[in-house]
């Protein structure tokens, strides 16, 4: 599938490659409001990968509905609309009003967002603020899948995991970018003009590698929880490494800004992977790692 945030709306990435192909596309992350974002400069690409603040510009709910959903349906693929919000009160705005609408099979809640109740904490990095936010969405979320989506600016994200699945996820994305900086040395200025922003891309797959490894072994292969594994999957090398590690699903974001079609070379390179391999379905490699 398509990572939260990468490929717009979908009507964005229409052009380049055959979206029938995809198994879900993920929206931008969606908040009850519009939001026109952080200033500019939002984003740079670094030597191994992509630091970001878009600062979640978006249409907002009503739009969303509106304008955004009719082409959605067009698509006949499972849609994923990623939810984010500075209160409690924001996700469940729009997390609610995703039951209502046929083409979303589930919502990925983008718990990397400041809290403005608590100080601006991020929900995501505060394991209890975690579950709190899981379980009342999951409250309004019935027909719907629910997702989480780990934030691994986080000592120990097996605990995070461990909250949002005791508070009611079906399944775990994993994982959003890195908090990092770029400094312009001749100006002596941050280049984001949000100073921070987050790392993606190559230069963050071993840390998410390592995190969906964790996760697995200690969260959810025992609680029977998928995991959608993301960051900085290029190749089909590195799909397969996410995949032995324990992901059940994968999502591709910054790769398709070098090549939009990387998706379908990937599909291709796994089947090949389980042909030689003596495979007959994908299942069989998931967490087949030996340590
Ligand atoms: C330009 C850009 C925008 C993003 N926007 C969002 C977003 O709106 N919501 C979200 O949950 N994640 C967002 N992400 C994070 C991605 O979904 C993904 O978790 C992360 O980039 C790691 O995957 P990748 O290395 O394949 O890009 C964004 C990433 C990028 C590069």
């Amino acid at each position: 599938m398509t990572a939260g945030g990468t490929c717009g709306y979908a009507d964005e990435y229409a052009d380049f490659v055959d979206l029938r192909t995809l198994g879900a596309f993920v929206t931008k992350s969606i908040t009850a409001e519009p939001r026109a974002g952080n200033e500019y400069q939002r984003v740079i690409e670094t030597r191994a990968g992509m630091l970001n603040a878009i600062g979640l510009a978006n249409v907002g709910l009503k739009a969303f509905l509106a304008e955004k959903v009719p082409l959605l349906e067009k698509l006949k693929l499972p849609v994923f609309v990623n939810v984010a919000g500075t209160t409690v009160d924001d996700y469940l705005a729009v997390a609610a009003a995703m039951e209502g609408v046929k083409v979303v099979r589930g919502v990925e809640l983008n718990i990397s967002c400041p809290n403005v109740k608590a100080g601006g904490i991020e929900f995501g990095t505060d394991p209890s603020q975690a579950a709190t936010i899981t379980r009342e969405v999951r409250k309004v979320c019935k027909k719907n899948i629910l997702i989480v989506k780990l934030s691994p600016n986080v000592t120990n994200i097996s605990a995070l995991a461990s909250a949002v699945v005791d508070a009611g996820a079906d399944a775990l994305s994993m994982i959003n970018t890195l908090k990092a900086m770029a400094i312009d040395v001749e100006k002596r200025r941050p280049v984001l003009a949000n100073v921070t922003g987050g790392l993606s891309g190559p230069a963050i797959r071993p840390i998410a590698v390592r995190m969906v490894h964790e996760v697995y072994a200690q969260v959810a292969r025992p609680a029977g929880v998928p995991i959608i594994g993301m960051g900085g999957i290029q190749y089909p090398n590195d799909a397969l490494e996410f995949l032995l590690a324990g992901a059940t699903g994968l999502a591709i974001g910054t790769a398709l800004f070098i090549d939009p079609a990387c998706i379908i070379s990937i599909r291709e390179g796994i089947a090949d992977y389980l042909r030689r391999h003596g495979h007959s379905s994908i299942t069989e490699i998931i967490g087949a790692l030996k340590v």
